[in-house]
């Protein structure tokens, strides 16, 4: 069983880190294959809440080999603000246990004051990025100017070609968006000390899976965001600019299908968006204000507060074909106890027709004219949090669960039912 994908099956937030983490016990490598610091995830354990962006949540684990892939964007000054959080925390990273794929694209500070500077010019139709700087920076390696991690090796050479991409960068800044260009000398100064720290983790990424594959060791591939922020297969042009869906463990790793044994979609037991964009579920009501609070949907990264809504099946549905997947985590189920009826979207209705699809290459107008056929389904009251056992849940909740497998005809492996590490219903 060597290689296990986990991907978000929403539009991301769905508590990934929750499922990498336990699944991660048995992995021997836990590689992150796209985005960058955009992403957030939640772990809870040793009394730390730790808020993790670039480093595979695997890095809890102290067998597994943790791998920043090639498919990433790696902001250098962030990663080492993240190290040293992590070793506060009293968790151990070194070079043996986290690694850099020297093919990741670096994110640079001009990338992020570009970001911000597209949001603004885009105004109502901004995409409501987490101006990190991911956009440009993947823009940048698809223009085939872009830094390479592998470039970290030599401080110089990556100061040098450094220099030259932020004074690019701010000939954009000043003459396209009328802004102030960044300071140049101590940026570069600043990213030379960084390189020199980082050095020490660098890898040749897909030679690293291809040894780890020729030892058949367990290899975890993380996806960050969710299939619905996919570049070609999300909610375009309201997506992240990497591929999160599990094709892009493929490029973002390098190795082929034919490894992978097992695709494990996380979801929500409900819907939440952060960001603008079409979301037929949405609930702007007492009801979405309740899971909001409930749920603690506040991003990770930026503070935002996130949309919610019913669940969506159409969307599962959606994500269990593009993705492949084997079975599906379903997390957050006890932010539901209380609510008297349930509902969950089966299909939609666009003008007029009634369809099973899930429209993304249709673009955003087409999804938000989506009307939502739902069904309904009776809530619990109970607390699920101190429950492990699927059999003890509810049996409103089980009926909840077993629907939503009908409904995707996927199988519903981890349920998670509680903010602690601990608190999983596991397979
Ligand atoms: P970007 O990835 O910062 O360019 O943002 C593009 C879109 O993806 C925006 O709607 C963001 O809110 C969304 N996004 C990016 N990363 C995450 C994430 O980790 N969780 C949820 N949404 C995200």
């Amino acid at each position: 069983m060597p290689v296990t994908i986990v991907v978000g099956a929403q539009w991301g937030d769905e508590g990934k880190g929750r499922v990498v983490d336990d699944l991660a016990s048995r992995a021997n490598v836990v590689a992150r294959y796209n985005g960058g610091d955009n992403a957030g995830h939640t772990i809870v354990a040793e009394g730390h809440t730790l808020g993790l962006h670039l480093v595979p949540s695997g890095i809890l684990n102290p067998q597994a080999i943790c791998l920043i892939g090639g498919g990433t964007v790696i902001n250098p000054l962030r990663l080492l603000e993240e190290i040293a959080t992590l070793r506060n925390a009293g968790i151990e990273v070194t070079p043996e246990r986290l690694k850099i794929a020297a093919g990741a694209h670096l994110i640079l500070p001009t990338h992020r004051a570009l970001d911000g500077a597209q949001e603004l010019t885009l105004g109502e139709q901004a995409i409501g990025t987490t101006a990190r700087g991911i956009g440009p920076t993947y823009a940048d390696k698809a223009r085939r100017v872009g830094l390479r991690a592998a470039l970290l090796r030599d401080p110089d050479t990556f100061a040098t070609q450094a220099r030259t991409l932020i004074i690019t960068h701010n000939e954009r800044l000043i003459n396209l968006f009328q802004l102030k260009p960044q300071l140049v000398g101590p940026q570069v100064e600043q990213l030379r000390d960084a390189a020199a720290q980082l050095t020490p983790y660098l890898v040749d990424g897909a030679a690293f899976i291809t040894d780890a594959l020729a030892e058949n060791k367990e290899i975890l591939c993380e996806g960050a965001q969710g299939t619905l922020l996919d570049l070609d297969h999300g909610t375009y042009p309201f997506v992240t600019s990497s591929s999160p869906i599990a094709g892009g463990a493929l490029t973002g790793l390098g190795f082929g299908p034919k490894e992978v044994t097992r695709v494990v979609g996380v979801a929500k037991a409900y819907t939440t968006r952060v960001g603008a964009g079409a979301f037929p579920t949405e609930l702007l009501d007492a009801t979405g204000d309740r899971l909001r609070d409930i749920g603690h949907e506040y991003g990770v990264t930026t503070g935002r507060p996130r949309r919610c809504g019913w669940l969506d099946t159409v969307i599962l549905r959606y994500a269990a074909q593009v993705n492949g997947l084997t079975e599906i985590a379903l997390t957050k189920l006890d932010v539901l106890s209380g609510i008297p009826t349930l509902k969950i979207a089966v299909a939609y209705e666009i003008n007029g027709a009634i369809t099973p699809h899930f429209p993304a290459e249709w673009g955003n107008e087409i999804i938000a004219a989506a009307k939502p056929i739902y069904e309904e389904l009776p809530g619990w009251e109970a607390d699920l949090r101190a429950i492990r056992r699927r059999e003890d849940l509810p049996t409103e909740a089980q009926a909840y669960v077993a629907r939503i497998e009908a409904l995707v005809a996927t199988r519903i492996s981890f349920i998670g039912v509680g903010p602690e590490r601990e608190s999983l219903i596991l397979p």
